[in-house]
Formats: structure tokens, sequence, C-alpha cells
């Protein structure tokens, strides 16, 4: 969800207005992803590397995520919607790390959209973590090296039991992946559009995924 503060500057405004029109574009799109009948939409709010912006930045987009998540969860629940939040939550701020955890358990047995929030992630982070966990397994005695395969790291993965993407959309126009879920899109079709953000609506999503439904995907083969 690239693109919120390039669209304040755009416009003249406070950078933090960028934030807030991107939370009314994310719901926007949750809203039509669920309607097409989707099972997987994956978000990426904030990056490992996020910590860096300005400490004001940071303390703002730690309310914005707290405060929307509780106004939206009910509506979110009522729509079966199902969330899970993938990164390194364990150094969330207490009162954001208590909303989240309430928000995966009152919504863990929805039926409809998964809905994935990436916070704190980093992709790198994430498999040396998972690395070390079955590194740690096989210094038990518990697995030996050969039983390391895709599928164990896949499994030891944030992400695990969810299905690798099979399109990245990434808004803003910037040609990287970002430390963005580096394992799992192996195969995952790219579209990079210069829409920012917070213009990012219903209609250039359906655009993406005409696109996509065009290509022809290869895993390597003819
Ligand atoms: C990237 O644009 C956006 C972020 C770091 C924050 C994204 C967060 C939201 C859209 C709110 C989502 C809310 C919830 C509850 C998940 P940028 O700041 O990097 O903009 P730039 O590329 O123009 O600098």
């Amino acid at each position: 969800m690239d693109g919120n503060r390039r669209w304040a500057d755009q416009k003249k405004i406070l950078r933090l207005q960028g934030h807030q029109e991107g939370v009314k574009s994310l719901k926007r799109l949750v809203r039509h992803v669920g309607a097409l009948g989707l099972d997987y939409l994956t978000v990426y709010a904030f990056s490992s590397e996020n910590w860096q912006r300005s400490n004001d930045e940071v303390s703002y987009l730690m309310e914005l995520f707290g405060r929307v998540l509780a106004e939206e969860l009910r509506e979110l629940a009522e729509n079966k919607v199902r969330l899970r939040f993938i990164g390194a939550l364990d150094k969330m701020p207490a009162n954001l790390r208590k909303t989240i955890d309430k928000a995966m358990e009152t919504t863990a047995h929805n039926t409809g959209l998964k809905l994935q929030v990436a916070i704190n992630y980093g992709s790198r982070l994430e498999l040396t973590q998972a690395m070390r966990k079955i590194a740690e397994r096989v210094a038990r005695g518990e697995l030996k090296p050969d039983d390391i395969d895709e599928g164990l790291i896949s499994d030891s993965l944030y992400t695990c039991g969810m299905p690798d993407p099979e399109l990245l959309i990434r808004t803003g126009g910037e040609m990287r992946l970002s430390n963005y879920l580096l394992w799992q899109q192996a195969y995952t079709e790219l579209y990079v559009t210069p829409v920012l953000w917070p213009d990012f609506g219903p209609e250039h999503f359906d655009q993406a995924i005409n696109e996509f439904v065009g290509r022809q995907r290869r895993w390597g083969g003819d």
C-alpha cells in the first residue's frame, strides 16, 4: 500500500492525512475483494524497516492501526472476514498487540475472506527466525538435515497454512519487492501501478486482475 505520503505531498496537506486516506482505500478494497468472493488478500501495512521513520509518524501509524482495527472489527466479523497478522508481533506496542490478538481470536472461525495484514513484517527476519527454529529442532534430535524440505520451510514461516500469493499488486510505481514475502512469491505474478495507494480503487484492482487472468503463468516449465 505504497504512496500515502506522496499523495499528501501532491495535495499539499499533512502526510498523516495521506495515511488516513490510505485507510479509506483499504476499507473500499476489502469490501470489493469480499464481494468478488476471493479467498485471500494480504496487505503490507508496516515493514520492519518503517521504524526508521520519524517518531511522530511511527506513533501516528501505531495509533491509527489500533483505532481502525477496533472500529472495523464488528463489520469485518459480520462479513465473516478472518483476520490474521503476520510479522514480528512481539515487538508491537502492548495495547496494539492486545487489539491484534482480540481481532484474530474474534474472527478465527470465520469462513469468508482471509485478510492478512503484514505488520512489523520483514521477509529476511521471517526466514532467519524459521531457520533458527528448524536448527533448534535438528539440535534436539527431532529432525535430521535430510528432513528439511520446502514444505517444512513454508510451515515454519508466519504464513504457515496459507497458499503462496498468485498476484502481487504494488501501488506507487516502485519496481521492488522491498523484503516482502520473498520465499512465498517465488512464482507470483507482479503488477506495478503508478497509482498512489489512496487513489487505488476497485476499478484499478479489477484492471490488475484482468491483466493477471490474461497472463500465461509459468512455473519454470514450458
Ligand atoms: C506506505 O506509504 C504506507 C504505509 C507505511 C502505511 C500503510 C498503512 C495504511 C494504508 C493504513 C492501513 C491500516 C490498517 C488498519 C492496516 P508511504 O508512507 O511509504 O508513502 P510514500 O511511498 O509516498 O512515502
